[in-house]
């Protein structure tokens, strides 16, 4: 594979040159299987070329009705993840279709360069592939509490083919999975958020939102939510919750759907799709964690002050993280962001044995009703 450097030099140059160009060297390049070369003012090296789909949908478009003040311009450059071109060989994987056609089976693959960073994924321009014998969803409510038909999932990317054997796997297989027995709705699920426990660090729902006025929780945001529990419990409450998932090893979106709440595929890295000061709540359970790059983590934390209103809540349900790391990387940096506390429960993790010094903590933070600069 080419250097990352190259191939974004490429992709750069691309972007600033025509429309004509692009499709000129699209057409000539693309067809032939081996690895081109291409000489560019800036550079000249051997490129390994991006797939046309991809730089048809990444290109210049010039709007119809030509300068629009709101946008300051003529043009319009669709998105996608600066990582995309970092992985030359799965975006061409990605983006190799019939136009018009229907799209290959292919969620893994998507999902892999998605959580690598090609985030968001470009548009397609095929008929994404769908269960061959869908049925309609369970109808509300009876839907937040039950097992979807298996008929409403396309189970190609999953070691499971049907949900009996995602309820199942916490005794039949062997391994780490993401959320292993969240599919089971009569399990642990039934009973997470309803009432306080005795280590301190589950708070309830109620606990939460009796810290409010009643009423003023309305809308927000669950990170990494799992099947969307927490989703469903709010909606009981008359609370809008939109869920993040990723589909690993799971059909999770597909399952949060078939639930009745609204599921949202994005990734940790991705910035909020969220105006600033809009959001009530936002939550997140075991999910943001010492896993997360520190960095990225530190953005992430400020994007969901961003998002939040002043006043708004956000639960840091169960961070998770190792001996030190609390007070030397964690603290300091989750202090830094400018929430106030609400609530702050340290406590032991000890699942795994006391030896290993995990850590959890739960918090509950306020963003504070005066902007502090
Ligand atoms: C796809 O459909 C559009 C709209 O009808 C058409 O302009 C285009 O030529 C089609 N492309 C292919 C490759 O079939
Ligand atoms: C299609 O799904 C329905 C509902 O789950 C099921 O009753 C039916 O047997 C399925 N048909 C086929 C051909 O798989
Ligand atoms: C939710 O809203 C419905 C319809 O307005 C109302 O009947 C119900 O009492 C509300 N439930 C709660 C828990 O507030």
């Amino acid at each position: 594979m080419d250097s990352p450097h190259k191939t974004n030099l490429l992709f750069l140059f691309l972007l600033f040159s025509t429309n004509l160009l692009t499709l000129f060297v699209s057409s000539v390049f693309y067809s032939s299987s081996c690895t081109p070369t291409i000489s560019t003012t800036a550079d000249t090296a051997t490129f390994q070329v991006l797939p046309p789909e991809f730089l048809a949908f990444t290109q210049a478009q010039r709007l119809p009705f030509g300068f629009n003040r709101n946008f300051d311009s003529d043009t319009i450059y669709p998105p996608v993840g600066n990582g995309c071109t970092l992985f030359p060989e799965e975006l061409r994987k990605f983006m190799s279709y019939k136009v018009n056609g229907s799209c290959p089976d292919d969620e893994l693959i998507a999902q892999k360069l998605l959580l690598k960073g090609c985030e968001p994924l470009p548009r397609r321009r095929c008929r994404t592939a769908a269960p061959p014998n869908y049925s309609e969803p369970v109808p509300l409510s009876a839907s937040l509490w039950s097992t979807p038909p298996d008929s409403s999932v396309l189970w190609t990317a999953y070691t499971c083919k049907s949900y009996e054997c995602l309820i199942n796997r916490i005794k039949t297989q062997k391994g780490f999975d993401d959320c292993k027995d969240c599919f089971d709705l009569q399990g642990r699920e039934r009973n997470r958020w309803t009432s306080p426990r005795s280590n301190g660090l589950d708070f309830s729902i109620d606990d939460v939102l009796g810290t409010r006025k009643p009423g003023t929780i309305r809308i927000g945001l669950d990170i990494g939510g799992g099947v969307a529990t927490f989703a469903v419990r709010m909606r009981e409450r008359n609370i809008t919750i939109v869920t993040t998932s990723m589909n690993l090893n799971g059909p999770f979106n597909s399952f949060i759907a078939s639930r009745g709440v609204v599921p949202l595929y994005l990734s940790i890295s991705q910035r909020l799709p969220f105006f600033d000061n809009t959001l009530d709540i936002v939550h997140s359970m075991h999910v943001l964690s010492n896993w997360i790059p520190t960095t990225l983590l530190h953005f992430l934390l400020f994007d969901v002050h961003r998002v939040l209103r002043p006043g708004g809540l956000f639960w840091l349900d169960h961070f998770f993280c190792v001996g030190e790391e609390l007070e030397q990387v964690y603290k300091p940096m989750i202090q830094s962001i400018g929430f106030r506390k609400v609530k702050w429960v340290i406590g032991k993790k000890l699942d795994r044995g006391p030896e290993l010094k995990e850590m959890y903590l739960s918090a509950l933070l306020e963003k504070p009703l005066n902007n502090s600069r």
